[in-house]
């Protein structure tokens, strides 16, 4: 198949969707499937577009070795359901703004990201950004288990690795 476009959505684009963008696809690269997957993420308020992301993020996201300082943030926008195959809401207010926002798309393309981590016990990503470091660490540990879960559950979809036909 081809690449499998997926978007990241939170609501300002600058903490938990940057940082599940950067998570995803460096997973997805260690999983040797960084080819098989666009990767994106936007959010639902533009209060910062075109701002980096949080420096807490960044940092946060550098101390698990994954870069994301390069990312500018950007608002979904109708056509994002068109353009992806899947959308990936990190709270429940985002899941609805998006379900608002897709009238006529196939709204049901947008989901809530932790449902692919039904063991961390919760449904929704806590927002960081008023709160200290420790709820950036959190954050970390609920993308991260939810990014794994997620890829499992597309790697059967997504284009296998190429290897050299052996023998
Ligand atoms: P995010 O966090 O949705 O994870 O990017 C927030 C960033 C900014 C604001 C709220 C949440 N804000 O109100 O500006």
């Amino acid at each position: 198949m081809e690449n499998y476009r997926l978007l990241f959505v939170c609501l300002g684009n600058i903490c938990r969707s940057p940082i599940a963008e950067g998570v995803f696809a460096h997973i997805a690269a260690e999983a040797g499937l960084g080819h098989a997957f666009v990767v994106d993420s936007a959010g639902t308020g533009a209060w910062h577009v075109g701002n980096p992301p949080d420096p807490r993020a960044r940092a946060a996201a550098a101390a698990r070795g994954i870069g994301i300082s390069h990312l500018r943030a950007r608002q979904v926008t109708r056509e994002d359901f068109s353009d992806f195959d899947l959308i990936l809401a990190m709270d429940r207010d985002n899941l609805e703004t998006l379900r608002r926002l897709a009238k006529g798309n196939p709204g049901d393309r947008a989901k809530l990201f932790l449902d692919f981590a039904p063991a961390a016990g919760l449904r929704e990503v806590p927002d960081p950004y008023y709160g200290g470091p420790q709820g950036f660490e959190e954050v970390l540990d609920l993308i991260e288990a939810a990014s794994r879960g997620l890829l499992a559950h597309l790697a059967g979809n997504a284009k296998p690795v190429q290897r050299p036909v052996s023998g």
